[in-house]
């Protein structure tokens, strides 16, 4: 949420930051800046809209420099405007400063300020910040920071650089993500490791509490107290043509395509068909912990929460543990019923949602185990959990999540299989089938992938509908709550998924000609009840589309479309049934002329409250 770019080195800035803004626009996308220095005052170009719009404003207003910090914005304090987009700057312009997070009661120290006589222009929280490090200015703008730091609360990464304490940018985390990448004589900053993927792959990751002063010469890290730090570098393996879109129109699309590859990736290394076994000590549980859970609790937002859900599924029905899956941002607030048997499971792509990592932090006086599942190594929650199962999907830039979320119901197939492993509540011979029917599940989705004309072809039927209804049940219920998201998402149509058995307790009301439904009816252990939920559709003049198995000849009659997937375990089918709902929505969307990548209002990593 609100992506933070820097450069200090021997190149012009501009280009540098703004590919670099193009890699964070994910993360928020209303309004987008530079601020720059050369040999005189500190330069700042702002734009309201995307990064495209700051390109035409340098166009027309060029400025050039070796070092400068870039922000792109998703507002939380102030709308979306050219005076309240980033960075943001003191009385004088001296200081200039990109901010991502929220600043905690900011009018009382607005209210200060202004009465000592600072002058403010914006709307924003930020720009106290500026002000504040002006206030304590003297001659040293890490001390300046140092001393602004202590008067803050709240969340945030913030970059600053001053012209009158020059060829330095100082960066402070106490929330948000913060990145150093360390390029040959040249230094970045960033929110993610994406835009330095073109640059290096050395990176130091700042802890919350920390600072990082980057000069031409090298960068310092300390506490915000002043204790010197010495920081790891870690490598990051990811190259930079995962972050490019390969020949798709969209990154959705093409995230879409990927799943295959991801769901082999995240099973790599992780079964053993020798042994019937899922190999999973990697995660850094003890076993004799893991076979003491009687509990389980997964904590996750958005799609996240979703793939928890088919988690949920998973794993009751083969590990035969009680799982419950909470909305982080109910569940911190709550009081938790938690004790050393349970296994708090966080999910998140990114690694870094503000309500999961805070209901994590909260819970923890209960001393349970913790597991992260994450597809980012070096985020907050995969390093603040005692164990961590990765997610190997590589970067997601598209905002709607899909291939992640493919990743992640298949990391938590693989945490069912192995606490039904340790607990002995599954036989071998069942392991044995749900794990070759895993490794079966990539080819199966290239299937569906490879004939994907029918299915836009639908899709477009419905570019002017202004809602819909998504029904599942059983294991595919996750999946109605997914088709539906991921269709408000970037389509704008209103769209609600529901459990097929409750439709009748409401949502059959609004059952009429205007109101088309999609079924998702594998032939599982309920099938015949799905089928029963059409018919009552249908009696309703209700249009329905189904999505259903090659081999199941007797939905045609029923449905008005039929949507094809393999035939599957059923408990498994969700890996199938989530790809052409993707597809139908992507299709949807691209056909109204919709940002697939970027709906409005959205941002892929929400890092605030
Ligand atoms: C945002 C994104 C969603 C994502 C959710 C949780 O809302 O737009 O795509 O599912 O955050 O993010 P996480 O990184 O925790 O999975």
């Amino acid at each position: 949420m609100c992506g933070i770019i820097g450069y200090i080195g021997k190149k012009n800035v501009v280009p540098i930051l703004i590919e670099g803004l193009k890699k964070l626009e994910y993360r928020g996308y209303d309004s987008a800046g530079i601020a720059v220095v050369d040999d005189g005052p500190i330069l700042r170009r702002r734009a309201k809209g995307k990064i495209s719009v700051l390109e035409d404003v340098l166009k027309q207003d060029e400025v050039k420099g070796n070092y400068g910090i870039g922000h792109t914005r998703w507002a939380t304090h102030g709308r979306p405007s050219e005076e309240n987009a980033h960075p943001h700057q003191d009385c004088t312009g001296d200081i200039v400063i990109v901010h991502n997070g929220i600043i905690e009661k900011y009018m009382d120290l607005k209210t200060q300020l202004s009465f000592e006589g600072h002058k403010f222009q914006t709307e924003t929280d930020t720009e106290v910040i500026a002000h504040l490090i002006e206030k304590y200015f003297q001659e040293n703008l890490e001390e300046a920071v140092r001393q602004a730091m202590e008067h803050l609360e709240g969340e945030f990464a913030v970059a600053v650089i001053s012209s009158r304490d020059r060829d330095k940018i100082v960066l402070v985390k106490q929330g948000p993500p913060v990145i150093v990448g360390l390029g040959e004589n040249e230094y970045f900053i960033s929110s993610d490791v994406n835009p330095l993927l073109l640059y290096t792959k050395d990176v130091v990751f700042l802890n919350d509490g920390e600072m990082a002063v980057i000069e031409r010469e090298g960068v310092t890290y300390s506490d915000f107290s002043g204790k010197l730090l010495k920081k790891k570098i870690d490598h990051i393996n990811w190259n930079p043509l995962m972050i490019e879109k390969s020949g798709f129109k969209h990154f959705m699309l093409k995230e879409i395509f990927e799943q295959p590859r991801v769901i082999r990736d995240t099973l790599k290394g992780r079964i053993s068909m020798d042994k019937g076994k899922v190999l999973l000590g990697e995660i850094g549980l003890p076993p004799e912990r893991i076979k003491s859970i009687r509990r389980v609790v997964i904590l996750a937002c958005g799609t996240s929460f979703n793939a928890s859900l088919v988690g949920k599924y998973f794993i009751e029905e083969i590990a035969g543990i009680p799982v419950d899956v909470e909305y982080a941002s109910e569940y911190r607030y709550r009081n938790f019923i938690l004790d050393k048997n349970s296994l708090v499971v966080a999910v998140s792509q990114s690694g870094e949602t503000a309500d999961t990592l805070a209901a994590l932090r909260a819970l923890k006086v209960k001393k349970p185990l913790t597991l992260a599942v994450c597809n980012v190594e070096s985020s907050s929650i995969a390093r603040e959990t005692a164990g961590l199962l990765m997610t190997h999907a590589g970067p997601e830039i598209g905002v709607a999540a899909t291939k992640t979320f493919s990743a992640q119901m298949t990391a938590l197939m693989l945490l069912a299989l192995y606490l039904g492993q340790i607990n002995e509540s599954m036989d071998k011979d069942t392991g044995l089938s749900y794990i070759k029917e895993l490794q079966r599940i990539p080819t199966k989705i290239e299937s569906i992938l490879s004939q994907t004309e029918g299915l836009e072809k639908l899709a477009k039927k419905f570019i002017s509908a202004s809602h819909f209804l998504y029904l599942g049940r059983w294991a595919n219920y996750p999946i109605a709550l997914e088709g539906a998201l991921k269709l408000k998402e970037i389509s704008y149509i209103h769209a609600e998924g529901y459990p097929s058995g409750e439709m009748k307790h409401g949502p059959i009301a609004l059952i009429d000609d205007n109101m088309p439904t999609m079924a998702i009816a594998p032939k599982d252990r309920i099938y015949e009840k799905i089928m029963s939920n059409i018919s009552e559709i249908k009696a309703r003049s209700g249009y329905v589309i189904a999505v259903a198995y090659e081999d199941d000849k007797e939905i045609e009659a029923k449905v008005d479309a039929v949507i094809r997937i393999p035939a599957i375990l059923p408990l498994l089918s969700p890996f199938l049934t989530t790809v052409p709902l993707q597809l139908f929505a992507y299709y949807i969307a691209a056909a109204r002329g919709a940002d697939v990548d970027q709906p409005r209002n959205l941002a892929k990593s929400v890092t605030v409250e």
